[in-house]
């Protein structure tokens, strides 16, 4: 354990597993108290519990990231165990692909949904504890604390990808959202930066021929992508390799840390130096 995040409590969306679960692992042994939230409620507790094993403070609060309510619902329950937020990750999601001439209007909304509309109403939902609590520390006459939101972006919103219409929208989008927020919430010291990520070991792009699915109201959604383009990324990427969960994290970790007290509106690309 460190205290890099002392004082700190941050909650991070999907973090039942893959990204989402390592952040909030590496955020915990840093000394953050930590909200794991995920669709799954069973890998959220697992998470949960794994973080109070290893010594550090969480609780799980699973949930759908775009129902309507549930960030608020959130919030709530984050302030009730643990006081006050000061870092959210925006990081649940999934893709469903399809080339364009084949998307359907519900694969399009759903995915713009998850990666777009869910982070904004996300991010309403702290003004009560981050935007309104900062100016009541500036009424006060003191510095507001430091505060942070980050977005989970992709190279696919970077630089477009074939397949993924919606996903690299609502990829992208998020990073206007991001410089947004950078803009109008700057001087209360809420910071806001994305995370575009590359080629990282999750189910997310694990070889399709494997079958791997999500369930979203009811409905089984491939996920993952073809293994002939799972090698071909892999000769793009000039580090020659994918990256662990852990190396993701890192990245989220970096800006949530007070290393990047001067860093806001930013996109730190974590790709290996794919798309260069
Ligand atoms: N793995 C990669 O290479 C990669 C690359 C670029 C961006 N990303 C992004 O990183 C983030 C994390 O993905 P990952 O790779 O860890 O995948 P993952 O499937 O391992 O984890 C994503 C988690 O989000 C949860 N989730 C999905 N929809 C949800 C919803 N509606 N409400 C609450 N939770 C929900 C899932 O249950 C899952 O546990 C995603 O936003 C993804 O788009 C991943």
């Amino acid at each position: 354990m460190s205290d890099l995040l002392k004082d700190q409590v941050a909650i991070v969306t999907g973090s039942g597993r893959g990204i989402g679960a390592a952040t909030a692992k590496m955020m915990a042994a840093e000394g953050a108290r930590v909200v794991v939230s995920d669709l799954d409620a069973d890998p959220s507790e697992a998470v949960a519990a794994e973080i109070k094993k290893a010594g550090g403070e969480a609780i799980a609060f699973p949930g759908d990231v775009t129902d309507p309510a549930f960030p608020e619902t959130l919030m709530k329950a984050t302030v009730d165990a643990f006081g006050k937020i000061t870092i959210l990750v925006n990081n649940a999601g999934y893709t469903w692909d399809g080339v364009i001439h084949k998307m359907t209007d519900p694969q399009w909304s759903a995915i713009v949904d998850v990666h777009l509309t869910a982070p904004f109403r996300m991010i309403r939902a702290t003004v009560p504890y981050m935007r309104d609590a900062a100016k009541a520390e500036m009424a006060a006459g003191s510095k507001p604390s430091s505060r942070c939101i980050i977005n989970v972006s992709s190279t696919s919103g970077l630089h477009g990808n074939a397949g993924q219409i919606n996903y690299a929208a609502a990829k992208m989008g998020i990073v206007g959202m991001t410089k947004t927020v950078a803009r109008e919430w700057g001087n209360f010291n809420i910071r806001c930066n994305a995370v575009a990520f590359g080629t990282i070991e999750t189910r997310l792009i694990q070889a399709k021929e494997q079958g791997e699915t999500i369930t979203v109201d009811g409905e089984e959604i491939a996920i993952g992508i073809p293994q002939q383009m799972r090698d071909m990324l892999t000769m793009m990427i000039p580090l020659g390799r994918t990256a662990t969960p852990e190396e993701a994290a890192g990245g989220i970790l970096l800006l949530a840390s007070p290393y990047a007290s001067y860093i806001t509106g930013h996109t730190l690309e974590v790709t290996g130096g794919y798309g260069i």
